[in-house]
């Protein structure tokens, strides 16, 4: 097989990883937001790679970019590919990109041979994962999976823009966002080739891993409503401030999560005080949870009972509470079938065998509505993520594609 020799593929992916992260929306911290400039760009650089991979390439109706490679006849079911090309703030360079770029390295191998599988194969980046600028999230792979919820369309960023404008402004029509759905017959299944972000592969010395499952997660909105204020005049005993309630809600939703003991995880990633001045009491404060544990029933419990703790909170502080679910996953089990084929690849690659669960969210977790879903980890330094210092040896990026090509060439539908 070709590629196999001197690390051919890692190199290549460690060069793209690097062309992408330069856009951004600064130098110095790697950031590309849904339907920004940079995402925009981003998706243009995609797009040249996958056709110069051989691949038929467009971007979709929800700004997701989709290449296709044929297979022996034209019009065939696909195995598709992916990852999504969005990042957190100041994010590190691999978390979805080395889905995307790895599998364009094993198709424009294939393509270097002339060869062509009985089946097509789909890559697609997915615009939209992490869900940074408008509060839900894998709003690229809903779109594919006929699930995107219309009344996204209407929330708005940081800035007052909402995401309807930002669909504009990109280029993109949405009233059309139906257009990027596809049908499950036209999909044998969805591998998504993706790093860690934990430690247990390292901790087990492997640079591949097999995803057991994909952990559920709930995303709330939370906004405390007081009154507020002179700094100076109000008396403690009488004040009605947001702030320190929502203060007290993060520490509770901390130590809820801290003193669990079963995988459940809680963070308050984002808050805003208002009117946000030092002589101001906060009249009103907005606040995101994000809620995982590795089960579905543990995690609804949790909500419900965190949810309880934040009520009990504002009416004996005297203040309003508004709290709304952004977003909702189940937990999704990667299927046995295709497990079975990567634990083969990882075998023939000569690395052991080694099963893993998923703490972090993944395109797969909407996929699973329209194909079986499995999962390739790959090894990340100190299992760090979300975070500059993210990092994958050449290595393991390479024997990460390897077993990808292996699954790919070596790929039989479910019987
Ligand atoms: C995505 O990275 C998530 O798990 O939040
Ligand atoms: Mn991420
Ligand atoms: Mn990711």
């Amino acid at each position: 097989m070709a590629g196999l020799e001197n690390l051919t593929l890692g190199k290549e992916i460690v060069v793209r990883i690097t062309d992408l992260a330069a856009i951004s929306e600064t130098k110095e911290h790697l950031a590309r937001i849904f339907l920004t400039p940079e995402h925009r760009s981003a998706a243009e650089l995609i797009l040249r790679w996958m056709r110069e991979a051989g691949m038929h390439a467009h971007l979709d109706a929800i700004g997701n970019v989709c290449g296709r490679y044929e297979g022996a006849t034209p019009g065939l079911p696909c195995l598709m590919l992916g990852s999504h090309y969005d990042t957190v703030r100041d994010a590190g360079k691999w978390d979805g990109p080395l889905g995307i770029v790895t599998a364009i390295c094993c198709v424009a191998d294939l393509n270097r041979r002339g060869k062509r599988l009985p089946f097509a194969i789909e890559v697609t980046g997915f615009a939209d994962e992490e869900g940074v600028r408008f509060a839900s999230t894998l709003l690229g792979s809903r779109a594919v999976a006929g699930t995107f919820d219309e009344s996204v369309l209407n929330g708005r960023d940081r800035d007052g823009i909402s995401m309807r404008e930002a669909m504009r402004d990109f280029g993109l029509d949405p009233d059309h966002i139906g257009a990027a759905a596809r049908a499950r017959r036209e999909l044998m299944a969805y591998l998504e080739l993706h790093i860690e972000q934990g430690p247990v592969l390292e901790a087990n010395n492997l640079p591949v891993g097999v995803v057991t499952a994909i952990a559920g997660a709930t995303r709330m909105a939370a906004r405390l409503t007081g009154m507020a204020g002179h700094a100076g005049t109000v008396p403690m005993a009488l004040r009605r401030d947001a702030l320190v309630g929502a203060a007290e809600a993060v520490c509770a939703i901390e130590e809820f999560c801290r003193t669990d003991g079963n995988g459940l995880v809680g963070t308050v990633g984002y808050i805003h005080a208002a009117p946000g001045a030092t002589n101001v009491i906060p009249g009103q404060v907005s606040f995101t949870i994000d809620l995982r544990a590795p089960t579905d029933t543990h995690r609804k419990r949790a909500v419900a009972d965190i949810v309880r703790q934040i009520e009990a909170i504002a009416r004996r502080r005297k203040l309003s509470l508004q709290l709304d679910v952004t977003h909702e996953n189940r937990t999704v089990p990667c299927a046995p079938w295709l497990k079975a084929q990567v634990a083969e690849a990882i075998l023939a690659e000569g690395f052991a065998v080694f099963e893993l669960p998923s703490g972090a969210g993944h395109d797969g977790m909407a996929m699973i509505d329209i194909a079986d879903v499995a999962m390739i980890f790959v090894r990340c330094r100190g299992g760090i993520s979300h975070h500059p210092d993210e990092h994958v040896e050449l290595a393991d990026a390479d024997a990460g594609a390897r077993v990808l090509l292996r699954v790919i060439e070596n790929f039989r539908a479910r019987e």
